[in-house]
């Protein structure tokens, strides 16, 4: 099967993946409206291309944090790799290194966060915590990220409580016996997921900040209120993000709420976005709104569940030409010169 575009990876892991795997990858809250609506809004969007541009030489390279990326792609962080491919995060680590892009870890990875920092010395990793109810856990994990090379911690806002996902409450959804979750092994129960800080709120930050000297980026901010309390507690990043559509059904689409909050910041902090990235002029039409950098989570998923870290290479490697041949036929030569002017939203 030839693999040309990011929807035949998809159509792979569905044939392939058990069941029980692939619904918990797909699902999405309630009746998935968010989850596909993250999708649909990309094609109410269009591009205004510019023509006789000069774009003979291309630089599709960009820098988040300071550190340059190959492209403006980097991976979301998803939990239970190894649900997708035997290694797991170690292989979604070798191939971000190998793309030369960042590779956000979940808290529930199913491997350590040293296994992740030993399987790809030098890459560029970022930590995302989930904040448990034991505070001592939490401090560790964040210790243990910064002592194995993360370089950024992110803050997960979005889930005080996990949203109802269907298919996962019918097939009874657990990790298989032989996976764990590595990072907490020995916290708590596996997989305990009423474990999590429902209490969490904005102050938390100060917390964060006194346990690790790393940047912190909040991920799951979608209005510019809340945008605007971010800058105003010292994150460095926020990633716009409704968690693919897996926590609150019937909110707007992240290419929807990114504008708010790209103007709301007025470029104090970096701002970053994911959901529903699927192919390369995705990835213009959120840089044209104001998105440093996008993420990827599911798409990754399916990259794994072909094959490995090859598999999730190939992914990107589809992503990067995609958006390189976007931006020519665009009329961008390099990532400076994407702007608002290149789209405009659809007027059905
Ligand atoms: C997620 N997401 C997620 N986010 C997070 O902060 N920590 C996590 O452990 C997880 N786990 C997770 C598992 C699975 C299977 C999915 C699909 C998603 C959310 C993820 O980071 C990201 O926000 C979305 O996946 C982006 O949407 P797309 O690219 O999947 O459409």
């Amino acid at each position: 099967m030839a693999m040309v575009c990011l929807s035949d990876f998809e159509a792979y892991a569905k044939k392939y993946l058990p069941k029980i795997a692939w619904d918990f990858f797909a699902a999405g809250a309630d009746d998935c409206s968010t989850r596909d609506e993250n999708i649909l809004a990309y094609k109410r969007i269009h591009f205004r291309p510019r023509m006789l541009r000069d774009v003979s030489m291309m630089d599709i390279r960009t820098k988040i944090l300071g550190t340059e990326i190959s492209f403006p792609v980097g991976i979301a962080p998803t939990g239970f790799h190894q649900l997708a491919w035997p290694d797991g995060e170690k292989s979604t680590a070798r191939a971000a290194k190998a793309m030369n892009t960042c590779y956000i870890a979940s808290t529930y990875s199913t491997c350590t966060l040293e296994e992740i920092s030993a399987a790809a010395p030098g890459g560029l990793r970022w930590f995302q915590l989930y904040v448990h109810r034991n505070r001592e856990v939490s401090k560790n994990l964040v210790q243990r990220a910064e002592a194995s090379g993360f370089q950024a911690l992110v803050l997960t806002a979005d889930l005080p409580y996990t949203g109802r996902r269907r298919d996962d409450i019918r097939n009874g959804f657990r990790l298989p016996p032989h996976m764990k979750l590595k990072n907490l092994e020995g916290a708590f129960e596996v997989c305990r997921m009423s474990l999590l800080d429902a209490s969490v709120t904005w102050n938390d930050i100060y917390w964060l900040r006194s346990l690790t000297q790393l940047p912190i980026i909040i991920k799951g901010i979608l209005t510019k209120e809340d945008a605007k309390l971010a800058v105003r507690h010292g994150v460095q990043g926020i990633i716009v993000s409704n968690h693919g559509g897996r926590q609150l059904d019937g909110g707007l689409a992240t290419i929807d709420a990114l504008v708010e909050i790209v103007e709301a910041v007025q470029g104090r902090v970096e701002v970053y976005l994911d959901g529903g990235i699927r192919k390369g002029s995705d990835v213009l039409k959120a840089l044209a709104l104001g998105a440093k950098c996008v993420f990827i989570g599911r798409p990754a998923l399916w990259g794994l569940a072909y094959k490995g870290e090859e598999g999730l290479q190939d992914v990107l490697r589809i992503l990067q030409d995609e958006f390189r041949l976007s931006m020519a036929l665009a009329g961008c030569a390099s990532v400076s010169e994407i702007g608002p002017h290149l789209v405009q939203f659809s007027k059905l």
